[in-house]
């Protein structure tokens, strides 16, 4: 498989053709880790939504295998997880062994309600469980998304499920039998969005053996930028209820402040924990210029926390596994106000600035051969940085051109990772605690990147670039 169409991006995953978005079942089995996700595999607007599957030994370069779930009587296949049942707690599998279970939403027009399903072939074919849904609706309108995991300490399948302005924690023996245990979030406001796409996992904390509790929300409208984000909340949980950590001034932190990161959730049965977002935002998914596929995930990103001041701060560091080509390296650069250092690109690539010490406000623009300028801006002062996606495709959208801002979350910013694919553009500061992804369509190729300063001189310790070549061969 090689995709040479213009924009398709060449190290993020995209379907062959049509629409997909959020990422589902993310489960790690028997050397492979699966990639569901939802699809339309008739069109490229959301729509007929059906489980797309795709797989990787990497999480890097991807397989896409086809359909894996779809509707039937109950409705159409919305959002949710997978886990091994290696046990056979479920009794579905004939094998002792075990095998993967599917927790996913039944969509009947609105009426939603959770089903399971199971396969013995790795993923390849599912059935779906006689007794559906295991979770019949209630009297909530959004009722969906349920992520499961075996929670050691009680001794149960723990659902995380999202309902509309707060989080319904369920427990199981068997993944068929659910009793609700308790829920949250109802103090927070949530502004007339609705949650979706929660879970729940327990991150080490660097520098210590210890590990903490973690609820990841996403929000859908009410981002920081606009329309779709994901939040996320520290603090405890028991096996019945979740806390948020009362050290926190605020709890509630974004994971990540760009327009185009949603959905995310983390991979299960794997022992460090990685997390995957679909890359775009539902102010304008529908409507992206790109053909015949729309949509592309995030790449992969190993998530951790680091500890600050009372509360911790989300770190992802972006799995990347090949051999890059170094078109760059330099050492002790001093870029000065008014003069840009300016060098060839071809993407997709990566940029690595490691700073001598903080500067006040600078940062870099990419420039496309039709003379786009895409602007990221450090703003120590203002601890913010903005990328300002104000150029380029973007009449088909009204919500698409867009200053965005976000915050340094305090911290001197000394080191920046940029990874730029055709239509995509990925900030990660500080090594992985400031993050910030967003789409961007340039009408040509992109082909400089400049370093700029404002005010004073910076001093660069070291600046590496580095092509990638495609996933896709
Ligand atoms: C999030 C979401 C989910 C839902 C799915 C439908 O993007 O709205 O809540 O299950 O997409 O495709």
């Amino acid at each position: 498989m090689y995709y040479q169409e213009t924009l398709r991006p060449q190290i993020h995953f995209t379907p062959k053709e049509n629409w997909i978005n959020d990422p589902n079942g993310l489960v790690y089995y028997e050397g492979e880790y699966h990639l569901f996700y939802q699809r339309n595999p008739n069109g490229n607007k959301h729509a007929d939504m059906h489980w797309g599957h795709a797989v990787s030994t990497d999480l890097y370069h991807w397989k896409e295998l086809g359909t894996a779930l779809e509707p039937d009587q109950l409705g159409t296949i919305f959002s949710g997880s997978a886990v091994v049942d290696k046990h056979n707690t479920s009794g579905l599998f004939k094998e002792e062994t075990g095998g993967l279970v599917a927790i996913f939403t039944h969509d009947n027009h609105g009426e939603q309600q959770q089903s399971i399903a199971y396969s013995e072939d790795k993923g390849r074919t599912w059935v779906k469980y006689e007794g559906n849904p295991v979770i019949p609706n209630t009297t909530i309108k959004d009722f969906r998304d349920p992520k499961v995991a075996w929670h050691a300490d009680s001794k149960q399948w723990v659902m995380v499920l999202a309902c509309g302005d707060h989080i319904q924690f369920f427990g199981s023996p068997n993944l068929i039998d659910w009793t609700h245990l308790s829920s949250f979030g109802k103090e927070y406001p949530s502004d007339g969005g609705v949650w979706e796409c929660p879970d729940l996992i327990h991150l080490p904390v660097e520098g210590t053996d210890q590990k903490e509790w973690v609820l990841i929300v996403s929000i859908n409208p009410g981002g920081p930028n606009g329309g779709s984000a994901v939040y996320y909340f520290t603090g405890s949980f028991d096996g019945k209820e979740f806390h948020p950590n009362e050290a926190a001034t605020d709890p509630l932190k974004w994971a990540d402040e760009g327009r185009d990161f949603y959905a995310a959730v983390t991979w299960d049965n794997t022992d460090d924990t990685y997390w995957i977002g679909w890359m775009n935002n539902w102010d304008y998914a529908n409507d992206v210029p790109v053909s015949p596929w729309r949509s592309a995930m995030s790449l992969v990103r190993k998530i951790s926390l680091q500890p600050d001041g009372g509360n911790y701060l989300l770190k992802q560091e972006p799995v990347i596994v090949s051999e890059p080509v170094q078109v760059r390296s330099e050492s002790s650069l001093t870029i000065k106000p008014g003069e840009k250092a300016a060098y060839d690109v071809t993407l997709p690539g990566t940029i690595d600035i490691q700073l001598s010490q903080p500067a006040k406000q600078w940062g870099f623009q990419l420039v496309s051969d039709q003379g786009e300028v895409f602007k990221l801006e450090i703003n120590q002062t203002n601890n913010s940085y903005t990328f300002y996606r104000t150029e380029g495709q973007q009449d088909f959208s009204d919500k698409f051109a867009s200053e965005i801002t976000g915050s340094l979350n305090g911290l001197d910013i000394q080191k920046i990772t940029a990874i730029f694919d055709h239509c995509s553009f990925e900030l990660f500061a500080n090594d992985g605690v400031v993050v910030s992804t967003n789409l961007m369509y340039p009408s040509g190729a992109i082909t400089a990147v400049e370093l700029y300063t404002e005010e004073a001189e910076v001093e660069v310790e070291q600046l590496s670039m580095n092509e990638l070549p495609t996933i896709w061969k």
